[in-house]
């Protein structure tokens, strides 16, 4: 199956454009680019873990809130229920690579900041740890825990955030396979 892309306004006006049905795996690639964040948490021996993550969003203004939504199969969904606290840190392509390999491994059996030479630094307020090279930095607390299916949508209140407008985003790509700026 094709999927055509309509550069042409006219051929919305004659009809001659048609979207055919995708399945879900097409529909998330087509969407890209993706939000792309690293969720950093405490482990239970007090080292840092950081997890990829697309599905973010903001949440509200007053107060600040924003929400991740990560798979019941993962750590790092259990150690934000144990500690009622992350940071999401949007991370800028000075670590491209360090951070496209912290989705594609679990803090169960890799310390990913030092395996993947991740600089970290402390939070203002949250005890989870913020990453160095990032264009934004949020610290959250969570409020409540929403299950979707085979997800769990977290959402917390931001507590204090960081920037560096200098830091270039990374976005994701390609069904998640792949991260990189946009110009
Ligand atoms: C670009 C990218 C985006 C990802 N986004 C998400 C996401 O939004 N939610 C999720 O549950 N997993 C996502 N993943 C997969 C997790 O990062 C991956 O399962 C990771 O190993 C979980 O780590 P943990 O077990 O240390 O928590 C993503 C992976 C990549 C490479």
């Amino acid at each position: 199956m094709t999927v055509s892309y309509c550069t042409d306004r006219s051929k919305f006006i004659t009809g001659e454009f048609e979207m055919n049905k995708i399945p879900h795996g097409q529909a998330q690639r087509l969407t890209a680019p993706c939000p792309f964040g690293l969720v950093s948490t405490v482990k239970d021996d007090g080292s840092t873990n950081l997890m990829a993550v697309s599905w973010w969003c903001f949440l509200s203004n007053h107060p600040p809130m924003l929400g991740v939504c990560l798979s019941k199969k993962g750590l790092s969904g259990s150690l934000i229920e144990k500690n009622g606290e992350f940071t999401l840190n949007i991370p800028g392509e000075s670590i491209k690579e360090a951070a496209l390999n912290c989705g594609r491994c679990s803090g169960r059996t890799v310390n990913k900041p030092v395996e993947f030479g991740i600089e970290l630094e402390d939070a203002e307020i949250v005890k989870a740890k913020l990453v160095s090279a990032s264009r934004v930095a949020f610290e959250c607390k969570l409020v409540s825990i929403n299950e979707a299916a085979d997800h769990v949508m977290y959402m917390a209140e931001i507590v204090a955030e960081h920037g560096d407008p200098e830091v270039n985003q990374l976005f994701a790509f390609d069904g998640y396979s792949r991260v990189d700026t946009v110009k």
